[in-house]
Order: C-alpha cells, then structure tokens, then sequence
C-alpha cells in the first residue's frame, strides 16, 4: 500500500478507536447518572452551606430574626463592603405604621446602593444566610421586586422606558401585601410631566395595597407624599462644594447637585458653565399640588 494512504488509514483507525473510548465512556456515566446527579446535588449543597458560613464569619454577617416587622440596623451592601474598607452602614426600619421608604439624595449620595443592600440582605435571609448587618429582624416575604438602572433591548423591540415600565408592572402585577418592592428612580427615562406623573401614582399605588417598598427619586418637586417616610442622603454643602456622607437622615433632599458630578467628571468649561447658567433661570412652576 502507499505511505500517504497507509497514514490516512491508521488515522481512520485512530478516530474509530477514540470514538469508541468515548461511546463506552458515555454509556457508563448514563448508568450512574442518577448517582452522579445526587452527588453533584450534595456536592453544591456541602459548597453552599460552607461558604455562606465562611462569609459570615469573616464578614461579620448576624443571623436574621423572622417576625412581623422589618428591623434592620447597621445593613451594609455585602460587594461594596469589600472593597470599600470605610463602607457606611444604615437602618431600615418598616412595619405596618410605615410600610414605605422615600429615599432622596446627591447623584453619587449612595441611594441605589442603599436599596440594593436593603434588597440583598432580604435575600440572603430567605435564602437561610447570616447577613451583612449588626441586627436583622425580616418578615418573611412572598416575593421580591427589584427594578433599578437603565436598558433596552432593542432585539426584541423593548426601548430603554418600554424595560423600566414592563419591569414596574411586572412587579406590580405580582404583588401581595406580603412583597417587598425596590424601585430605583421610576419614571427617570421619560419627560419630567411623565415621569412624575407616573412616579407619584404608583408610590400612590403601593400605599392603597399596602406593599412593602423603598424608593428613590430626583422628582423632589413631588414631594413630600403622604403615607411616606422620607429620608435623604447627609451632605455637607460648603460653598457649593457637595460633601457625601453616605448616611440617611430624616427629610427630603434640598437638591439632586447633578452639576457637581458633571464638575467632577470635567465636562468641556463652555458646557458646565452654560449648565450653570441654564440651572439659574430654570425655573419649573407646579401650579396644581399632586395631593
Ligand atoms: N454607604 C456607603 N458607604 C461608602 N460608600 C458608598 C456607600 N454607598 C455608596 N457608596 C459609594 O458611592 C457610589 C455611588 O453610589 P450610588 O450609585 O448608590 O449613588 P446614587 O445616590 O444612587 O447616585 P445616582 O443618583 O447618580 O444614581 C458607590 O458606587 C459606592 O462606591
Ligand atoms: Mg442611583
């Protein structure tokens, strides 16, 4: 026979051969497929068990209470923590009295990651985790909605407000008084008449049905709503230079000082200082109260 031929047979051979390794390889994992499959079963569960205690003592996580309130003290955010040494921590505190939390604040003053924290620890908790705070005490909820940030998806023909509100009534849609709601910002992807004319009516919504929830907005001209708590963010304005402190007091925030962060990211000076000077003369009238 010749060479080249003689060589393309043997690799035939060889491809036959692996084929049946393979073949015998994969008959005997299906015989023992059930046992595989309970052993990979007990493998993620001895993995869940023992890092979610190796996390919550090296991360100094308390183990939650169930009641029929929510009393959280010191709550932190469980990612940020770990790489914000000097993370400031937070309470929440909701019960019957004060289902709903208005959150209002700086850009950059730490809301989302208030709500995401507050979100993250109801989670853990059901999920039988210890949780990043000094004191947790959860009700036991039925479901948990979180609609934050900003996304299309124009593949399936969704814009960017489509999302936000297809996610909000989602949320609405499926809620119990026994749910617990995060909304970050609703109504932010629209015109401000839009946005707050939603935003208003489903905070409204959320206090008729008696659902658990915390929100944040820019809308300050909504506020104050009755049948809300409202907290901002602490900041320190020392001649309009904007200090964060990252903890939640009492009120409603006097400003959102948007300018500030577009001062800090060094937007071109025509820019920021036409900004400036636009903020000024902007004046936007609510003649009609929303209450
Ligand atoms: N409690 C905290 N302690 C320390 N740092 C924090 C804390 N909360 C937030 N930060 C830092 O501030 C950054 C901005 O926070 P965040 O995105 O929550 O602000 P925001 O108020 O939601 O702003 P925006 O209104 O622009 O959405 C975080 O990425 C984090 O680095
Ligand atoms: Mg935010």
């Amino acid at each position: 026979m010749h060479y080249e031929s003689q060589i393309y047979h043997l690799n035939n051979k060889i491809e036959e051969i692996e084929f049946s390794i393979f073949d015998s390889l994969r008959n005997a994992i299906e015989q023992e497929q059930s046992e595989i499959n309970k052993l990979s079963d007990l493998i993620a569960h001895i993995d869940y068990f023992v890092s979610a205690a190796k996390c919550a003592l090296e991360y100094n996580y308390v183990k939650p209470i169930f009641g029929d309130t929510l009393d959280i003290k010191g709550a932190r955010h469980a990612i940020i923590e770990q790489y914000k040494k000097d993370f400031i921590s937070n309470d929440c505190i909701l019960n019957e009295e004060r289902m709903i939390i208005c959150i209002t604040g700086p850009n950059m003053g730490g809301k989302s990651t208030y709500l995401r924290s507050i979100a993250l620890i109801i989670l853990m908790a059901q999920c039988g985790m210890y949780v990043p705070a000094s004191y947790a005490k959860l009700k036991l909820f039925d479901g948990l909605f979180v609609r934050i940030g900003a996304g299309d998806n124009i593949f399936t023909g969704d814009s960017t407000f489509q999302v936000e509100m297809l996610e909000c009534a989602e949320a609405l849609k499926h809620s119990t008084p026994n749910t617990f709601i995060v909304f970050d910002e609703v109504g932010r992807g629209t015109s401000i008449r839009d946005g707050i004319s939603i935003s208003y009516a489903i905070c409204s919504y959320l206090i008729t049905k008696k659902i658990y929830a915390l929100v944040s907005t820019h809308y300050l001209e909504m506020l104050p709503i009755d049948g809300i708590e409202h907290y901002r963010i602490k900041t320190i304005n020392n001649n309009s230079n904007i200090s964060v402190l990252y903890e939640l007091e009492p009120g409603i925030a006097e400003s959102s000082f948007g300018l500030n962060i577009a001062k800090c990211v060094e937007l071109p000076k025509e820019v920021l200082q036409k900004s400036y000077e636009n903020y000024n003369k902007l004046i936007i009238k609510f003649n009609s109260s929303l209450n």
